[in-house]
Formats: C-alpha cells, structure tokens, sequence
C-alpha cells in the first residue's frame, strides 16, 4: 500500500511534544510491512535546514498560488532513506526557513495551509498517489481537503485519514481566511466555517474519510463537551476511531539506554537500584532511607495535573517519599514547586528544564510515576515509565485509563494506581495505596514493576490496527 503521511513535526529532525515520537516510530513501523511503500511530509524548518547531521537531497521546486499569493516550493528529501521510508521536507524561506519559530507565529493558519497545500502539489509531481494520505492535528488538516478539493481528478481513490493528537489546538482563523488564503471552491467554505470563523480541524474532520484519535477511551471522550473544546456535535457525527499509540522500544529501552549509567532489563532488575542510587546523589536527594522516588516529568501546565499536585504537596511531604520533578511550563508552577524544593532538602528535586538524558535516569530510578492528567489523548510517558519497571499512579481518563489498569491485590491483576475524578484528595489516596504497597509488601510491588516491564508496548501493534483500517478504507 502507498501511504502519505503529514505533520508539522517529526523526531529526530524536530519535536516538541509526544506528536514527534509517534511520527518517528509509526511511519517507520509501517514501512515494515511488507508490500507498504510510506512517505513522511514535514516542513522545512530553520532548525532542521541548520543541523549538520541532516543530509537532504534537492528533488525538485515550482512555484504554487495559494488564493492570491504565489510561493516557492521546494522539495528536498532525507539522503539516508530508507527503500520504503521516504522523508520530505517542504522548503520555503519565508515560511519556515527564516524563523525560529515551529508554532505560535502570528500567522500560523496561512504556514500551514501553504505547508498542506504544498504536500499535496509535491505528491503530484513527484507522481507518489497514494493509496492513504494520512494528515495529523491541525497543521496537516488543509491536506485531507486540498485532496478533495483540488486533486480529486488526479488522485480519485486515495482514502484520507484524519487523526487528533490534541484537540485544543483547532487551527482557528477569521472568515476572510477562506478567501484571502485558502483560495478553496465554494462548497468547502460550509465545512470549514464553525460559529463564525474558520476552523481548519473542523473542516478536516468533516471531509474525511475517517477520523482517529490516539486510544480507544479518548475517541469516546471526544463525544462530549468537557472534552471536546467545542467540537463534540461535529465529532458525534463523524467516523471516529481509537487506536492507542505505542513506544519507540529501540529508543526507550533500559537494555540499551546510552543515558544510563546500568542498563537492565525484566530478568535483571537490580541495574534499577542502582540508576536509584545514582539519581539520588545527581540530584542531592538523600540516600539513607528506603524512600520510594515518586516522579513526574512533564510539560508543568494545569492540563497535567501539576494543579492537584502542588495542592497536596505539603500533605505528601508528611509521607516517607521523595520526590522528582523535570520539567518547564507556567511559572506559578514553576515556583512553587521551587518553593516545595527549597522547604524539602534532600527531599525534593525540581529541575526546570527539558533534558531527555536526564529523563531517561528519572524514569529508570524512580519507583513511582505520576500522571494526574485533567485529560489525556494517549500519553507516551507512563508507557515509558512501565518500560522502565517504574509503576504508574495516574488520573483515569484517555489513554491513561487505557493503558494503566488499576492494580488489584487480590488477583494480583493490572497495572498501576489510579484514581476517577479529578481531584486532589483522590489522587493523594491513589498514591497511599501506592506506597502502602511499596512498604508493606515489598515483593510484590517488585513483581508489579517486573510486570510492567514485560508488557508489550511496542509499535508492532498499532501499526497492524492501522493497517487493517487502512484496508477497510481502500476496499469500500
Ligand atoms: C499529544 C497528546 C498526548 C499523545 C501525543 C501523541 O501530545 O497530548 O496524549 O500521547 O499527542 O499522540
């Protein structure tokens, strides 16, 4: 099968949250199969242009209108490719090349209708039609309708598959955006407009052939208002489907991780006390006690649950624990989780940065991984964190829900420790149960965390999900 697959960002060439790790691993998983010839479309961003270690190769350029304006399009393609992974860049200087900047430009919705616009001119004339054209969150939506709308004629029976990594980003624009930029025919102007102003996810939701989002539980969250930021009528009408992103195994794997300083695995647990050890003396927490390590490493926003967290940090502190925060986000978080740290020496650790090294020691060397999300698409952390034998404690929504299931003492079943409203006091009581478990029963907690590690996280299953869907689509 061809396959076009299209994002605004794709690790190792640029990420900036959980979107990039699933367009490094699923396109790459899906050119696996045998028979499946897939291409990767991002734009051409300065960072990406400026890195050395990226070797590109010019295919070809020709200038696009997009409504009045005309642009350059250039296209150049990963010189290491693969035979059946093909990784294009979207060049255009004004666009992408001449600023820092991935998102939160001014004029985003005109960067990425181009950028969608331009993906499907470069299909064509580098004669790719694919089979599936497979656009994700915003950035790519334009894609799903140029195809429709522009090259119908060209390519009549490509299947077009629209998926949501994150439905607050909607790609919102004023009604003359239809006309000044999108240049589109009539009969599309209904499907993007959305009280009164453009809505690019909208109109991609609406045009095409299915809709996907990232875990099973998500894709019925979706369906309702507190989930849906307003789009939960347009998605109750949709073909939506769930299927739940899996983990890079060669990237996160405490066999190999470079990051680490005693790699280990299910059979040989012991590397884990150890990376335990070293955390504490890399980040000054104390090493004579027994103490669990509870750890979070996140963007620090209201949305992961940092609120709930600061509200019982001084009740958390009266437990026997120790605690590990990485990362950077709204400074009310920022300081007072400082604050927390500067009260708890030897207690506390917050280090506020974005380092994925450190990352890997924190997930390898704590014992309990927290994730109190108010929602969550899919969430690839605490699958990591499972693949570093460190248990998850998390808020039952999304793909946490589906992908951490509550531990039970008695069958000795599931997974981790969670809790069902959002709500400080509960998740406070999930965490008890955690460390009740880690005092009083040591071995099986050990076995709990052994457990974790053996379960199969990997893309292999996801991507066969995809495929079968991709098939269904072909054939109707
Ligand atoms: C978004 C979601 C996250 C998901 C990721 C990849 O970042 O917030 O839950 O895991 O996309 O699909």
């Amino acid at each position: 099968m061809k396959i076009a697959m299209v994002a605004s960002e794709a690790a190792p060439f640029v990420k900036t949250g959980g979107l990039g790790d699933v367009m490094q691993a699923l396109p790459a998983e899906l050119a696996k199969i045998k028979g499946n010839e897939v291409c990767l479309f991002l734009p051409y961003y300065k960072r990406i242009k400026q890195n050395p270690k990226i070797e590109v190769e010019y295919v070809n350029s020709f200038s696009m209108e997009l409504s009045w304006r005309e642009s350059y399009v250039g296209i150049f393609r990963l010189k290491t490719r693969k035979k059946k992974l093909q990784i294009y860049f979207i060049d255009n200087e004004y666009y992408f090349g001449a600023r820092d900047t991935i998102y939160g430009d001014f004029d985003d919705g005109e960067r990425f209708a181009y950028f969608s616009k331009a993906v499907m001119a470069a299909l064509y004339s580098i004669d790719f039609k694919p089979d599936i054209l497979h656009c994700h969150d915003w950035q790519a939506a334009m894609g799903v309708i140029y195809c429709r709308a522009l090259y119908g004629s060209w390519c009549p029976y490509t299947k077009t598959v629209f998926t949501i990594h994150n439905v607050e980003y909607q790609g919102w624009a004023e009604t003359a955006f239809f006309d000044n930029t999108l240049g589109l025919p009539e009969a599309y102007r209904g499907h993007l407009t959305f009280d009164g102003a453009i809505n690019m996810m909208k109109g991609a939701i609406e045009v095409a052939d299915i809709v996907t989002t990232v875990s099973k539980t998500y894709a019925s969250e979706l369906h309702y208002p507190y989930y849906a930021h307003r789009l939960d009528g347009v998605l109750r009408k949709a073909w939506l489907w769930g299927i739940t992103n899996g983990i890079d195994t060669t990237v996160f794997n405490p066999e190999t991780d470079p990051a680490l300083k005693f790699n280990y695995s299910a059979k040989k647990m012991a590397g884990k006390w150890d990376n335990k050890r070293e955390l504490r003396k890399e980040l000054g927490l104390r090493t004579d006690t027994d103490a669990p390590i509870l750890a979070m490493v996140s963007r620090l926003a209201g949305h992961k649950g940092i609120d709930l967290l600061c509200y019982i940090s001084n009740r958390l502190m009266q437990r026997e624990i120790q605690l590990v925060i990485v990362g950077t986000g709204e400074k009310q978080y920022e300081y007072a989780l400082s604050a927390l740290a500067r009260q708890n020496p030897g207690r506390v650790a917050v280090c506020l940065k974005f380092d994925p090294a450190l990352a890997s020691r924190v997930y390898a060397g704590a014992d309990m991984y927290m994730m109190p999300s108010k929602s969550e698409p899919c969430g690839l952390s605490q699958l990591i964190a499972m693949h570093y034998g460190t248990v998850p404690i998390v808020a039952s929504t999304g793909g946490l829900r589906d992908t951490v299931l509550p531990y039970n003492s008695t069958t000795k079943e599931g997974r981790g420790f969670t809790f069902q409203s959002y709500n400080a006091d509960d998740f406070l009581g999930a965490i008890d149960r955690a460390v009740n478990l880690y005092y009083n029963g040591r071995d099986e907690w050990n076995s709990l965390a052994q457990h974790d590690m053996e379960i199969d996280f990997s893309w292999a299953v996801p991507a066969a999900e995809y495929m079968q869907l991709y098939t269904e689509l072909r054939n109707k």
